[in-house]
């Protein structure tokens, strides 16, 4: 057989870090222990019933068997024009200021290819979502870290990134409620924001892929409610968070209308759209009840609130988050992220991700879920206390 190698740029792709964790907890389930894994970021609830009535009957349509318009079903964009302005009181367009996409990530993916040329500089937050660097070295761009630290609440600090690197700035990524802090944004961040990237004529991507989940009865701020976003970035929204849908592969992206048009063009390359009837279920979910969306975010935060009390009863002395369904716990003395996953691994068989998966800032903690049912979690915790660890 001939061996042929994957071109330059494949061979730069960052490795998977977590798929050697899989490795790893699959190794330990085969010895025969029951893992915890709160590990990964998957959802463990089924999509909502409705949801999943309307895509039967749809995928009967004959009309969806054909191919889909290009640029997706106006009806499919005219639902999210209605969810903005619904949930976040947002004016946008549907056919100039909304691109659908095959989930979150494929859209995050694409923008460095949408915008940048070779060596252009992109912000990305560290700790962050490690998909934003796979778009960056696919656009053959440069990586530029903004630190996230607790003590500014796991913001960016602006005036603080190098001016050499803010001036060469193309693109940035941001992400609240965020993964793997799970803190939330303020409006004044989003204020500041817009100004940052209007001074310096940066193209900002919110990734809102935990738009939907915020605890304490507080909603997560869209990007798009401050005033003058639209004039610099876009917000990319999925609905594999919000109504468990993440094996459907369906996002879009809303906002600036120049970016926007970026994403048309590429993917009227890359595909020929969606099937219709994912489109037509997905428009269901954003137009009909969201008590669906009420109950989950009202059972990850009971699963928040047992998890941190469970913690806190052992001595771990951690915050509780403020959105998305992740806890960011910081490691005890003596560890780094990597060797203390491993010691819950091998010892409580309790699966989490290190923090340096995430970046170098993330160094110092480990990533859990909140995607098990309390009781797991609990238990979790209490194989945790048995260590002796704090
Ligand atoms: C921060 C963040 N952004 C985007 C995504 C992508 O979600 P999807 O591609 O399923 O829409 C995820 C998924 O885990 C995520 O954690």
């Amino acid at each position: 057989m001939n061996i042929f190698p994957q071109s330059n740029v494949l061979q730069q792709l960052p490795k998977q870090f977590f798929a050697s964790l899989v490795q790893n907890v699959q190794a330990v389930i085969a010895e025969g222990h029951d893992v915890i894994n709160l590990g990964q970021g998957n959802p463990d609830q089924p999509t909502p019933a409705h949801i999943v009535r309307a895509m039967q009957q749809a995928v009967a349509k004959p009309m969806y068997h054909k191919y889909s318009p290009f640029r997706g079903y106006s009806f499919f964009k005219e639902a999210v024009a209605t969810f903005y302005k619904r949930e976040y009181g947002v004016t946008v367009d549907p056919e100039k200021e909304v691109a659908i996409l095959f989930g979150g990530k494929a859209g995050l993916v694409e923008m460095p290819l949408c915008l940048l040329n070779s060596g252009d500089v992109v912000l990305v937050p560290d700790p962050g979502y490690p998909d934003y660097w796979s778009g960056v070295v696919l656009a053959r761009a440069r990586m530029e870290m903004m630190p996230l630290r607790a003590e500014n609440s796991f913001l960016p600090a602006y005036d603080e990134l190098p001016k050499d690197v803010v001036r060469e700035a193309k693109l940035m990524f941001l992400n609240y409620p965020n993964n793997p802090t799970g803190a939330t944004a303020t409006e004044s961040f989003f204020q500041e924001t817009v100004s940052f990237a209007e001074k310096h004529h940066i193209a900002v991507v919110h990734d809102f892929a935990y738009g939907a989940i915020g605890f304490d009865g507080k909603k997560p701020v869209s990007f798009l409610q401050v005033e003058g976003a639209k004039d610099v970035g876009i917000e990319i929204y999925t609905f594999s968070k919000t109504y468990n849908m993440a094996g459907w592969r369906i996002g879009f992206a809303v906002g600036n209308e120049s970016m926007i048009e970026a994403i048309h063009v590429l993917q009227d390359h890359l595909y020929v759209s969606m099937f219709g009837a994912i489109q037509e279920a997905a428009a269901v979910a954003l137009l009909e009840s969201q008590q669906c969306v009420a109950e989950l975010v009202a059972t990850y935060e009971a699963r928040r609130n047992t998890f941190i009390h469970a913690l806190r009863d052992i001595g771990w002395d951690v915050q509780a988050p403020a959105g998305s369904f992740f806890a960011w716990l910081p490691v005890p003395n003596g560890y780094t992220s990597e060797t203390f996953a491993d010691l819950l691994l091998k010892q409580a068989h309790v699966a989490v991700a290190p923090g340096i998966g995430f970046g170098e800032h993330g160094e110092g903690y480990v990533r859990t879920g909140l995607l098990t049912s309390e009781d797991r979690l609990k238990e979790a915790a209490w194989r945790i206390g048995q260590l002796q660890l704090f």
